[in-house]
């Protein structure tokens, strides 16, 4: 018998092609994750993502984060916590977005916002998580998704998914092979997160 579950209500932002959206969106219609994609928000007024939103009806729109280059604060944190909340959303995914998340968003979703790092955690935070990898000489490399904290990329972890580096990887080879683990692996943290089988005690988010 499986675990019953709570539907979430999925509020997604993003700044590029949405990957990982579409794996959560498709979770959802194979039914295997009990959750509504209730709104899709991006930073970059063309983003693919916001095409992927659009192509499944998902209610979706740029959010202007000016004057900030590099975060969402601000009247544009306002603005954003206001239209997750209309849409109902519960949950906060960040996929692939490149801005840091300040206090206000996360008190508005407390332990409610997740993020996919392309990188074992905490080795190579920051931008191009693969790339550090490789470039340290790293034998192994993958994803993470953890709960948001204040910091960057520091917040606890829920689930990692390693993927060997082999010989001959350059950037781009060593990203897809992680990329492919990371559509799994944010399906299946949300799916734990529906079925209430994820406890934090201190830093640790044990599985139940
Ligand atoms: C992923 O590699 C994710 O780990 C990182 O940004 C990338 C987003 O890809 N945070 P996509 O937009 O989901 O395809």
């Amino acid at each position: 018998m499986s675990t019953p579950s709570t539907a979430l209500k999925i509020g997604v932002l993003g700044s590029g092609s949405g990957s990982n959206m579409q794996s959560v969106v498709d979770a959802i219609k194979a039914g295997t994750l009990n959750a509504e994609m209730r709104l899709v928000l991006s930073d970059v007024p063309n983003a693919k993502i916001l095409d992927r939103a659009r192509t499944h009806n998902i209610p979706c729109a740029w959010l202007d984060c000016a004057p900030f280059k590099t975060k969402l604060d601000g009247a544009a944190e306002q603005r954003c916590i206001e239209m997750l909340k209309k849409q109902g959303v519960d949950t906060v995914v960040l996929a692939g977005f490149m801005r840091i998340v300040k206090p206000g968003l996360l008190k508005a979703f407390p332990l409610r916002v997740l993020n996919i790092h392309p990188a074992l955690l905490p080795a190579f935070p920051g931008l191009h998580g693969w790339q550090q990898a490789l470039e340290y000489g790293a034998k192994v490399a993958g994803c993470t998704v953890h709960f948001v904290d204040a910091g960057t990329d520091t917040g606890p972890l829920i689930i990692q998914r390693a993927v060997p580096v082999l010989t001959g990887d350059t950037p781009e080879t060593l990203h897809a092979r992680i990329q492919a683990e990371e559509h799994i692996a944010y399906p299946e943290a949300l799916r734990l997160l529906s079925e209430g089988r994820l406890r934090l005690s201190g830093r640790r988010v044990d599985i139940l």
